[in-house]
């Protein structure tokens, strides 16, 4: 069987259920508007990684869309604890944990038009890192990363269309994923993870303005001296990546990968191998802190 299709245990609004016995009204605000926030977390060997950043970033999301859990954030990694736990498998396990507006009595945007409390949605998939790990290509989209004149980024709300439509012109050119850039021309990152460049004992990465502040990113800009580089947040174009000794993407579905080609245009010294040695090194790094660290079920 596929580990896409392997049957795990989900929850829904309170249940414990099959993954392919779960369902949600369609009057459901995340269904019906896309009016939500989640999180994607991993399981490492019985361990949640970073369990407390992503319960404070839904919460913080949850504030910016004036919507009520019903739990507190003990509450909340309460679920996700007791949901991995009702699977067997222990590692490769994902979640996405989503949190709606709830259900509503006739549609309709507006959030007086909801009737019972948050929908709290755990999904449960058994899925490995999602990128091959010796390299993946790009294009770069034609369509922005929204500015927080119109949607900030930072909230991180179940509404992708942003993203998915930059995703449909990565796959119509056979790329991996889509550079986004924001509405000044620099590179934001891509439809579903950060980017990361490395040139003159610097570690680059676009300021958090129109990306989702990534947990792995800040991982990574806290592991950069210990490779004697440099961490730097900063405006960045395509030049910086293009023209970088190295350059990777990374989150917590794919961990860290590099990247071969951005628009055709190879990353790094042709012949060189794949992963560079810094990417190399902060991949190394980077498995070591997911095989030691984390809350145990
Ligand atoms: C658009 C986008 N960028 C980056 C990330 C990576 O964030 P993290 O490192 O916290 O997984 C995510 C994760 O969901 C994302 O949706």
């Amino acid at each position: 069987m596929e580990p896409a299709d392997i049957d795990t245990i989900v929850y829904v609004n309170g249940a414990l259920v099959r993954k392919s016995k779960a369902v949600i009204s369609i009057y459901d605000s995340g269904f019906c508007h896309g009016d939500g926030a989640y999180e994607g977390i991993r399981l490492y060997d019985g361990r949640v990684f970073r369990l407390e950043d992503h319960i404070k970033r839904m919460f913080e999301a949850l504030k910016m869309l004036d919507i009520d859990p019903g739990v507190d954030e003990v509450g909340m990694s309460q679920i996700v604890l007791d949901t991995f736990r009702a699977n067997e498998q222990r590692t490769d396990l994902h979640m996405r944990l989503q949190v709606t507006r709830g259900r509503k009595r006739v549609t309709g945007m507006n959030p007086k038009l909801n009737v019972g409390p948050a929908s709290i949605v755990a999904f449960v998939d058994v899925k490995p890192p999602i990128f091959d790990k010796s390299g993946i290509t790009l294009i770069t989209s034609s369509i922005r990363r929204a500015s927080p004149n119109v949607m900030d980024a930072k909230i991180h709300h179940v509404n992708q269309l942003n993203q998915i439509m930059a995703n449909i012109e990565a796959n119509r050119q056979g790329a991996d994923e889509a550079v986004m850039l924001d509405d000044r021309g620099f590179v934001a990152e891509t439809n579903s993870t950060t980017m990361f460049a490395v040139k003159n004992g610097e570690l680059m990465t676009p300021k958090p303005t129109y990306i989702v502040v990534g947990i792995t990113r800040g991982i990574l800009l806290d592991l950069a001296p210990e490779l004697d580089l440099i961490p730097r947040e900063d405006d960045l174009s395509l030049y910086d990546f293009i023209t970088a000794d190295e350059a990777f993407i990374c989150g917590t579905v794919g961990e860290l990968v590099p990247i071969k080609s951005i628009d055709g245009k190879p990353i790094g010294t042709k012949g060189a191998p794949m992963p560079g040695p810094f990417t190399q090194a902060l991949m190394r790094r980077y498995k070591a802190i997911t095989d030691t660290e984390g809350t145990v079920l």
